[in-house]
Order: C-alpha cells, then structure tokens, then sequence
C-alpha cells in the first residue's frame, strides 16, 4: 500500500506580547522547504492621525466599556436633541401602526365585513411599522440609543352616526397622516439646526417626500368617499381597493 504525502500548513508560533512586529506566516509543504512570506504583501502601518485617538481610547478604558449608553461609532453631529427627536418620532410611527392595526380589526368584524379596507389598514399598520424599524436602524447607525416609550391604546369603533364607518375611518387616517407630517418637519428642522453646516442624513427629507404622497393618497379617498356617502356603494368601493382599482394619484414632491 502507498501512502501519500498530505501538504500541512503551519502557522508561526502566536507571540505573547503586543510590543512585538506582527508575524509572518510560515508556509511549509510536507518533503519540501520552508518558505516564509507576507500573506498579502501589504504591512499595516497605522495613520499618525489615528494613533492619538487609539492612546486616547485605550487609556479612557472606551473600548472596554460594557456600558450600553457608550458608542463607538457616534459622531457630534449625533446630538442628545436628534437622538430624542429621533426617538420621539419612532413613537409616533408605532402609534399609528396600533391605530391602524384597529382600524383594520374593526373591517374585518363578521358584522361589517368590508375587507378591502381591513386590508388596506393591516397593509399601512405594517409600513408605519416598517417606518419605525427604519429609524431605530438609523439610530443604532449613527450610535444614539433607542427609547421605547408607551403607546396610545386605540378606539375598538369606527362607526360613526352621520358619516358611516368607511368615511370616518379614511379622514381619521388623514387627520393622522399630516399630524406624522408635521412631526417628520419637527424631526428635520432639529436635524437641520444640529448639523449646522453639514446637510442633514437624507433620509429625513426622502420621509418627507413620501409622506406627502401617503397624504395625497389618503385625500383622495376621502374625497371619494364623501361623493359616495355611506350604503351600498360603500360595498362597491370596498371591492374595488380590494382589487386595486381605486384611483388616486400624487407626483414626486421635489420640495416637501
Ligand atoms: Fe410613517
């Protein structure tokens, strides 16, 4: 029986101490010679601009600093105003997620039944969500610390004596929808004054833009809505959102 000669890679013996030159690695094939050569030709020198931050970092104890309110990655310009606003603004975002979360259960009721817009309320309960999720990411990114603060529970009941359930609903939404707008302002003018002259992380103005849509949307359903009035037509434009034959329409806001 031959046997055949496996290649082994070995590593330099690992240093004990800091101070020391970083290793190379040594290379050795099974039979053949040792060859010793830098991995990737390159030697990390670090920055003279660094070094002082690093003396500075160590000798604070930073790096080891399991406290969680301590970032890393946290810049100036990342101010306690704009991680509160921040936060503050990761509530409203839930708030009306959980209304319309309601919203959306009381369509779904056995005895109103008008599932297009159950539907239409669970889809924008999971993107105020999803806004929400956006800004609790923004905020682990630039190293401010989230806070979760209580929600508002919601009303059970939509209905309304004069205006019916479907109406009532839709203007609630726009009523919410420009109280988020006006919040999203707030949020973007602290932003604005704690960057000074730095321009503000886009992402707030694209926040803008795009709630001036959701607002044109939710416009234009009322307007609908009132034409109709409240009855069997209801039941006709419930069908048609479940279908998404509603119309509505809004163009890009270039100036929020
Ligand atoms: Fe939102």
């Amino acid at each position: 029986m031959s046997t055949i000669a496996t290649p082994r890679v070995m590593l330099a013996r690992p240093t004990t101490s800091h101070t020391r030159a970083p290793r190379r690695a040594v290379i050795r094939a099974a039979g053949g010679k040792d060859k010793t050569e830098a991995i990737t030709g390159v030697v990390f020198q670090p920055f003279e601009e660094v070094a002082p931050v690093l003396k500075d970092t160590s000798k604070s104890g930073a790096l080891n600093d399991p406290r969680p309110e301590h970032s890393f990655a946290r810049y100036s310009t990342w101010t306690e105003t704009v991680e509160a606003a921040v936060n503050e603004q990761i509530n409203v975002e839930y708030n009306i997620s959980y209304v319309y979360h309601a919203i959306s259960t009381y369509f779904d009721r056995d005895n109103v039944s008008l599932h297009g817009i159950a539907e239409y309320f669970r889809n924008e309960s999971e993107e105020e969500k999803s806004h929400a999720q956006y800004l609790i990411d923004l905020q682990n990114t630039r190293g401010g610390r989230v806070k979760f603060n209580a929600l508002v529970p919601p009303e059970a009941n939509y209905d309304h004596p004069e205006k019916g359930d479907a109406l009532y609903a839709f203007e609630l939404a726009l009523a919410l929808e420009k109280l988020n707008y006006s919040k999203l302002l707030g949020l973007w003018e602290v932003a604005d004054k704690n960057f000074r002259t730095r321009r503000p992380p886009s992402s707030f103005e694209d926040m803008l833009h795009e709630q001036v849509k959701d607002i044109k949307q939710v416009s234009d359903y009322v307007a609908q809505l009132r034409r109709i009035g409240k009855g069997h037509a209801v039941w006709h434009w419930d069908r048609a959102l479940a279908e998404g034959k509603v119309d509505h329409r809004a163009v890009e806001s270039p100036k929020a």
